[in-house]
Order: C-alpha cells, then sequence, then structure tokens
C-alpha cells in the first residue's frame, strides 16, 4: 500500500502571492502531476492541512480544483489556515469528512487504516485536541488494537526544534504521546504545519513532519515580530510504503528536474 502525504498548499487566489516569487497554486500543481506520474499509483493522498491562506472561498475553489486531478481518493485534516465550513463546502465530493463538529475519522478497507486528527483552534496558529479528542483517539486505537495504523494531523506532537513553530505547537503533544504508547500497531504519526522535514521517536513510534509544498521555515530563529524567517528550499512530499511488515518513508521534491535519466 502506498499513502503519498502532501501538505501546507496555501493555495492563493491568481495574482497574489503568501511570499515574492511563490506562486502556491502553481506549486501545488506541480505536485499533483509528481504524483500522477509516480511509477506506482497511490492507494490513497493525504493531505496535512492547510490548503489555502487567507481562508477565502475563492482559494479553496482553487484547491479544490487541483485537489481532482489526483487519481487517487485523497484524505484531508485542517490546518490553522483552514475553515471546515468552508472545506465542506467547496470540498462537497469528500464525502468521509463528518457532517458537523471536528474532522476527526477514520478510513477503513485498505490493509492500513488511517486516523485523521483534527487540531484547529478557530482563530489560533497552535493546535490542541482537547480531552474530546485525546479520548477520541484513544477509543479508535483500542477497538482494533491489530490492525497496523497511520496517524495523521496538521500540527505536530513532538517537538521540532524549530523556535517559532515550537511555539505554535499541538498543546497537548505529551498528553497524545501518552496515549500512542499505550498502543502497539501505529506505525507512524505524520504531521505538516512547520514546513520542514523533521522526524523524531513519539510513544514507541517514529513521528515526522511532511516538507510543504510552498515556501520552507527557516532553521533558528525568527525576527524581532516573532515571526519565522521563509527560504525558497526545494517543496516535497513523503511516500509512505506499507510492505505487510514495515512502513517506509521516502521524501520526494515536487519541484526541479525529477525526470530519470539513463546512467
Ligand atoms: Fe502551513
Amino acid at each position: 500500500m502506498l499513502i503519498v502525504q502532501i501538505s501546507d498548499l496555501h493555495v492563493t487566489t491568481p495574482g497574489r502571492n503568501v511570499v515574492p516569487g511563490v506562486d502556491t497554486a502553481a506549486l501545488a500543481a506541480a505536485a499533483v502531476q509528481r504524483i500522477r506520474a509516480l511509477d506506482e499509483a497511490p492507494d490513497a493522498v493525504i493531505v496535512t492541512g492547510d490548503l489555502v491562506d487567507e481562508v477565502l472561498p475563492a482559494e479553496y475553489a482553487e484547491a479544490a480544483r487541483i485537489l481532482a486531478m489526483i487519481d487517487a481518493p485523497v484524505y484531508l485534516v485542517p490546518g490553522n489556515h483552514d475553515d471546515r465550513a468552508m472545506i465542506r463546502s467547496a470540498l462537497a465530493g469528500h464525502g468521509y469528512l463528518p457532517p458537523e463538529g471536528r474532522f476527526h475519522y477514520t478510513v477503513e478497507g485498505y490493509p492500513v487504516r488511517l486516523l485523521a486528527l483534527d487540531t484547529l483552534v478557530d482563530g489560533q496558529v497552535h493546535g490542541t485536541l482537547g480531552r474530546d479528542g485525546l479520548d477520541w483517539l484513544d477509543a479508535r486505537l483500542s477497538e482494533q488494537p491489530d490492525r497496523p495504523t497511520l496517524v495523521f494531523m496538521h500540527h505536530p506532537p513532538f517537538v521540532t526544534h524549530l523556535p517559532v513553530m515550537d511555539g505554535w505547537r499541538l498543546t497537548d503533544g505529551p498528553a497524545m504521546e501518552a496515549v500512542v504508547a499505550r498502543h502497539r500497531h501505529v506505525l507512524r504519526v505524520v504531521a505538516g504545519h512547520v514546513h520542514r522535514f523533521v522526524v523524531a521517536p513519539f510513544g514507541g513510534t517514529i513521528a515526522m513532519t511532511a516538507p510543504p509544498l510552498c515556501h520552507a521555515i527557516a532553521l533558528g530563529p525568527g525576527d524581532e515580530r516573532g515571526f519565522p524567517f521563509y527560504t525558497l528550499e526545494s517543496p516535497g512530499m513523503l511516500l509512505h510504503r506499507w510492505d505487510g511488515e514495515r512502513l517506509t518513508t521516502q521524501l520526494a521534491q515536487t519541484t526541479g528536474d525529477w525526470e530519470p535519466r539513463r546512467f
């Protein structure tokens, strides 16, 4: 089973860029083209939040248009640059989304069970699961203890050592780690939000963040206003492949020259 993870699209409307020279809609479309060109078609594509930038209906229309070009089933969770109601209306075909409340859900029927966590706190940059979210996670993991499971969410539940982003972290990461540590069948916990690839041990499993499809967040401290610096490093995606025994993750850039060449 191949699960492709893309994150932090920050799609905008034509003519407006999040940062100078970065056309996020074009970068998201380039990622979709790379997904379509994979030798092995993905079984599922997960999107770990921040579909759009300013949370405008026109941005969601553009994001929906780009995501619709993916042939595989697409499963998304909201980030801090998202709005649940707008997602529900712009991505009405995403019937797996709960009709009300937060976007916690499971995806059944694959060799790997997918478990989505909604960490969005309306109007805030940081994320929270809360008691309800933690209890939901524990209950879902408890009900199928023999199914290999991948958990995906926007805010990483671990310290990334990206100083500004850690200030905008999931507030109850340690509590989530305690839940995950009670279950041995969690293959991976994957997130986005920090716009960099980061890996850490977490509750007896491995947690990681995907790179963004747009601008990256710089290593090191931010500016005097408390904002991070950004960089123009290559965007990328993660390929999580389950072979029946292990989940292996590959990082693939979504821009640049990725055409295979004969030696
Ligand atoms: Fe983001």
